[in-house]
């Protein structure tokens, strides 16, 4: 059967120049189909004399069966060749650099104050805000300095129009939270503050906790036991040690700044003191009976310390290299 073989040879010539799937399956027709060249073959054995046909039949089925094993190869390559074009077409640069979904995390110093915040609430303390741009009235007369007064020369302040400044301090939440709620009196007011200064330790704004505890009885021995396990519980060292210096503040007597060791050196943390009767008149609290310590805190030292940061202003200067290593 010459025939067979040629028949054979074209259809394996045919299949391995289809460089298409359709083109594979039109020629797969031409050959394996119904009226294809084998089938075509195949009906002609009834023309052999019936001692031929069977081995007739088995040649044909034979190349029948290598035809299509011949096609399935040829579909699989053309799927691969497809795969292989379609990989390379839609190949990606792996070595430019992602853009990346950005991770956001909380500022180191709002993370010192909501630590701050969670360590009073556990000592009692609710916590209070106020203004940043505040009157003369709440930053300075109601805290006994009146107008002239030596005292406001301690704070270099930012004025701003109409007779309001920036606050200096959080101290005049004191006065504000007093105005409305009668003691007893348990507070921590935390916020920003600002002032014209800028060196290591200073920032022309900086965060503040004020503290403020009125009652019958509440005497410096509390300020500085509550002080004191404050700070121990927020730098986690029962070791920690405290310097209480005698100091003035016109709305504090007596007064005291508190300093806090590291190294070998000392950096005040807070002014304090015990809240002087001028400032409970003011808001007329009797000072006759009622009595308490205030302190005023700089909190941005303290997440310097904490976090062994050498120069506070880089907290503000926003870089996000310096704060992604504290998120
Ligand atoms: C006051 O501001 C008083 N209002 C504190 C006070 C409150 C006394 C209640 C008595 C009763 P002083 O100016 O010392 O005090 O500031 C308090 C703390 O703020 C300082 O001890 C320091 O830790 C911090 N601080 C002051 N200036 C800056 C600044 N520019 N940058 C960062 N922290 C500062
Ligand atoms: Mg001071």
């Amino acid at each position: 059967m010459v025939e067979l073989e040629s028949i054979v040879s074209a259809a394996l010539a045919e299949f391995a120049g289809c460089n298409d799937p359709a083109a594979l399956e039109n020629s797969k027709a031409r050959y394996l189909g119904k009226s294809g060249r084998l089938s075509e073959l195949l009906k002609s054995l009834g023309k052999l004399s019936p001692g031929e046909r069977p081995a007739a039949g088995a040649r044909i089925n034979a190349a029948k069966e290598s035809l299509e094993t011949a096609l399935v190869r040829r579909r699989e390559e053309l799927a691969d060749q497809k795969l292989a074009r379609q990989l390379a077409a839609e190949a990606l640069d792996i070595s430019l650099p992602g853009r990346g979904l950005g991770v956001g995390a909380l500022h180191p110093i709002t993370r010192t104050l909501e630590r701050i915040e969670a360590l009073f609430h556990s000592l009692g303390f609710s916590v209070a805000d106020g203004p940043e741009i505040e009157d003369d009235f709440h930053n300075f007369t109601a805290l006994n300095m009146p107008e002239d007064h030596p005292s406001r020369s301690m704070h270099d302040t930012f004025y701003v129009e109409g007779g309001m400044v920036l606050r200096t301090h959080t101290s005049p939440v004191q006065v504000r939270y007093m105005e409305a709620h009668p003691p007893p009196i348990k507070i921590i007011a935390p916020g920003r503050v600002y002032r014209v200064d800028s060196d290591a330790t200073h920032s022309p704004m900086f965060h503040q906790v004020e503290g403020l505890w009125i009652d019958e009885t509440v005497s410096f021995a509390e300020l500085k036991g509550v002080f004191t396990d404050f700070m121990r519980r927020f730098f986690e060292r029962d070791d920690l040690q405290l310097r209480f210096r005698p100091s003035f503040f016109p709305f504090t007597e007596p007064s005291a700044e508190i300093d806090m060791s590291f190294g070998d050196s000392w950096l005040e943390i807070a002014g304090a003191g015990q809240v002087h009767p001028n400032v409970l008149r003011a808001v007329d609290i009797d000072p006759e009976r009622y009595q308490g310590f205030a302190f005023g805190m700089g909190s941005d030292r303290l997440a310097m310390l904490r976090y062994g940061v050498n120069d506070l202003r880089l907290f503000f200067e926003n870089d996000l290299r310096f704060l992604r290593q504290f998120a």
